[in-house]
């Protein structure tokens, strides 16, 4: 069978800046049909500058974009209809109201009118009893979701969404999501960014991890926690005990503060963890055991490893 040519290719793009600061280095990204694809970095890292750069309002230096199979230099307007753009910055002091301003952007792509359209994306972002509202009267949250709307006006194939939560509280995060969930269902390719790894890795498929211009990796998301990830192993005791036994030293073991734990980093992708035998150790050293919980290493550990590698 043939494999899906990718939405979004993007081959050894550079980006220097005029101000001669290069902010993206030889960049190789391809992005699937329909995946949520999460660019996870810090501040700085290049990942606006990206997403500019693939919608085209920002030049590329050297290298190129493919869009649905458009080159974005050469093809612009084809390129761009099919994609929608939550910026991260957003300009929304505006005095029309919620229904305009959404059906305007529509028809900036060159759309014909569909009220329908407007009013499901509307319902769907929880924002259709504010549709006669002037923006600037919105809160943050909802001028966001706006945003949103304003980029599925034009029935993307594929949406950018720049930080799409700096802001947004916990209960309209969730909707959020189910929003891009839905989105992802009908069959619209997702590219978030995002600082916060709980919401990568609560949401994409898979995750390209940027730093200084550059994509450190590029992995399922599944496969990233599973190469990466730890699992600490805690192991509760009857009693306390002051100090970790010689004889278990070659475990590495971390004393918990109270003295009423042992702490146990294994690999999950060694062929034996070592589990039995350190238990079988632990009751050879007179130490009882009362419970056992294992931990999985979050993202969030495994992104400060890889952005503090040398
Ligand atoms: N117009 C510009 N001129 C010069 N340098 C720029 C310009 N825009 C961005 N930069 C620089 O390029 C680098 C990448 O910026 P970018 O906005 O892409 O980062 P980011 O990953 O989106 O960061 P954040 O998480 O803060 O949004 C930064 O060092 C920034 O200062
Ligand atoms: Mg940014």
């Amino acid at each position: 069978m043939l494999a899906m040519p990718p939405i979004i290719s993007v081959s050894n793009l550079s980006k220097t800046y005029g101000s001669g600061f290069k902010a993206l280095n030889n960049i190789n990204l391809d992005i699937k049909r329909g995946e949520i694809f999460a660019l996870l970095g810090p501040n700085g890292a290049g990942k606006t500058t990206l997403i500019s750069i693939i919608c085209g309002i920002a030049n590329l230096s050297e290298g190129n974009v493919m869009v649905g199979g458009h080159d974005i230099n050469r093809d612009y307007r084809a390129a761009r209809s099919l994609i929608g753009l939550v910026p991260q910055e957003l300009h929304t002091d505006s005095f029309e109201t919620v229904w305009a301003t959404v059906s305007f952007s529509r028809g900036l792509f060159g759309k014909p009118k569909n009220p329908a359209h407007i009013e499901k994306v509307l319902k769907d972002l929880s924002l259709w009893d504010k549709k006669d509202s002037k923006i600037i009267t919105l809160s943050g949250g909802m001028k966001r979701r706006v945003m949103i709307a304003k980029a599925l006006s034009h029935e993307p194939q594929i949406l950018f969404l720049d930080e799409p939560t700096a802001g947004v509280d916990v209960e309209l995060r969730k909707g959020m999501w189910d929003v891009v969930r839905g989105l992802q269902a009908s069959g619209v390719t997702i590219i978030l960014t995002t600082h916060y790894i709980q919401e990568a890795e609560e949401m994409a498929d898979r995750i390209g991890v940027i730093n200084k211009g550059e994509i450190i990796l590029v992995e399922d998301k599944a496969g990233l926690m599973h190469k990466l990830g730890k699992k600490e192993l805690k192991v509760h005791l009857q009693g306390r005990i002051d100090a970790i036994p010689a004889s278990l030293a070659a475990y590495n073991l971390e004393l918990s503060d109270d003295g009423h734990a042992v702490i146990y980093d294994y690999d999950t992708k060694g062929d034996r963890t070592g589990i039995t035998s350190l238990l079988n150790d632990l009751r050879n050293a007179g130490i009882r055991i009362s419970d056992l919980d294992t931990r999985q290493s979050s993202l969030e550990d495994i992104f400060v490893s890889l952005v503090r590698a040398p």
